[in-house]
């Protein structure tokens, strides 16, 4: 990356440049640097290894790709492997790919001999800009993402938004669903900036610079999600349940596609309790719907959705938890809607 993100203002250990990425490893010997990758990101190693000369010497872990993978078996392979090989606490677990690596890297180094050294290289836009930064890590249970994880810092997140190029357009528009999350919650002249431009045309260092700094901001202020962070959720609460249920179907969507369809009802349950105008919820809905392919969700599975969301551990009691928005750029966190609400944000997009 060409530009830099003020280190000391985030707090968060943010490496753009391969220099600085390398004064960091030399912390840590060749033998005790572990690279996880899966079968997708062990492709790009060859070339990292080649400007990062320290690599050359890492020992890689590769594990299978997919989110049916970010399991607690997948860990314990890893903890095995390390154990195995008398690996000591000063290890550095260098976490390669995309956010089932990063999620699931950072908890297996968080608990290894009760915490090892990690660090995030993400590969893919939804890593860059939301999941390796902020200490979320963790795997799924059952059928409940994240259900077993904790809140643990990476040492360092090093971005070369050279990777994207190797990710196929369906995913990185998946990750422009959190893009465009920050900019909702967080700022109207980020999300004008994203979308008063077509896709193609976008400057991928921009785009992750600008997440990347709204994401630091909230998260240095709000690292626990006691109050703030909780803005992050926005699009999830909904999404997240269409996610779980179309895994559950066997016909999965991506993480952003739901994140997509979160937002839309989100927004729209926005001008209903919170003070989004009409004209705003028409500018979300038109410029996400030029992105994300219609889902078909039937009224039928409305009732199960619903349950969903109940089981969401973002939950305190048996009200669903929303974070909506007052305007593009202005978000609020912690307000319930009534099922009534939901099934009517459910209809507004399976019925345009
Ligand atoms: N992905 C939302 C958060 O990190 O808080």
């Amino acid at each position: 990356m060409s530009k830099k993100v003020d280190n000391q203002s985030f707090n968060i250990p943010i490496i753009t440049t391969q220099l600085d990425l390398e004064t960091e490893l030399y912390r840590y010997p060749a033998e005790n640097t572990f690279i996880l990758t899966d079968e997708n990101t062990a492709a790009l190693l060859p070339d990292l290894i080649k400007t990062i000369s320290k690599l050359q010497n890492a020992v890689t872990i590769e594990i299978p790709s997919g989110e049916a993978n970010k399991t607690i078996n997948t860990c314990l392979n890893i903890w095995q492997k390390l154990s195995n090989n008398q690996v000591n606490k000063k290890a550095l677990i260098i976490n390669l790919g995309g956010g089932v690596i990063t999620d699931l890297g950072g908890f297996v180094a968080s608990t290894y001999k009760r915490g090892i050294d990690f660090l995030n290289i993400p590969t893919t836009l939804l890593a860059m800009t939301d999941a390796a930064i902020g200490g979320k890590t963790g795997v799924d249970l059952d059928n409940f993402k994240n259900q077993v994880g904790m809140i643990s810092s990476p040492i360092g997140i090093y971005y070369d938004s050279n990777f994207l190029s190797t990710l196929p357009k369906n995913e990185l528009i998946s990750g422009f669903a959190e893009v465009l999350k920050h900019g909702l919650v967080k700022s109207k002249s980020y999300w004008e900036k994203c979308t008063n431009i077509s896709f193609d045309d976008l400057n991928w260092e921009d785009v992750i610079l600008g997440s990347v700094e709204i994401k630091c901001a909230v998260v240095k202020r709000d690292p626990y999600e006691k109050g703030e962070r909780k803005l992050l959720n926005f699009g999830h609460t909904i999404g997240h349940a269409i996610e779980t249920f179309m895994m559950n179907q066997s016909t999965p969507i991506m993480h952003g596609e739901a994140v997509a369809i979160g937002i839309i009802c989100e927004s729209y349950i926005s001008t209903k309790i919170a003070k989004l105008s009409k004209a705003e919820l028409e500018e979300i809905t038109t410029n996400i719907s030029k992105l994300f392919p219609k889902i078909e969700l039937k009224k039928s599975t409305f009732l199960t959705l619903i349950e969903l969301m109940r089981n969401d551990k973002k939950n305190i009691s048996n009200e669903i938890n929303f974070s909506l928005l007052d305007s593009i750029g202005k978000g609020i966190y912690d307000q319930n809607c009534s099922e009534e609400m939901i099934i009517e944000a459910l209809s507004y997009y399976t019925e345009r």
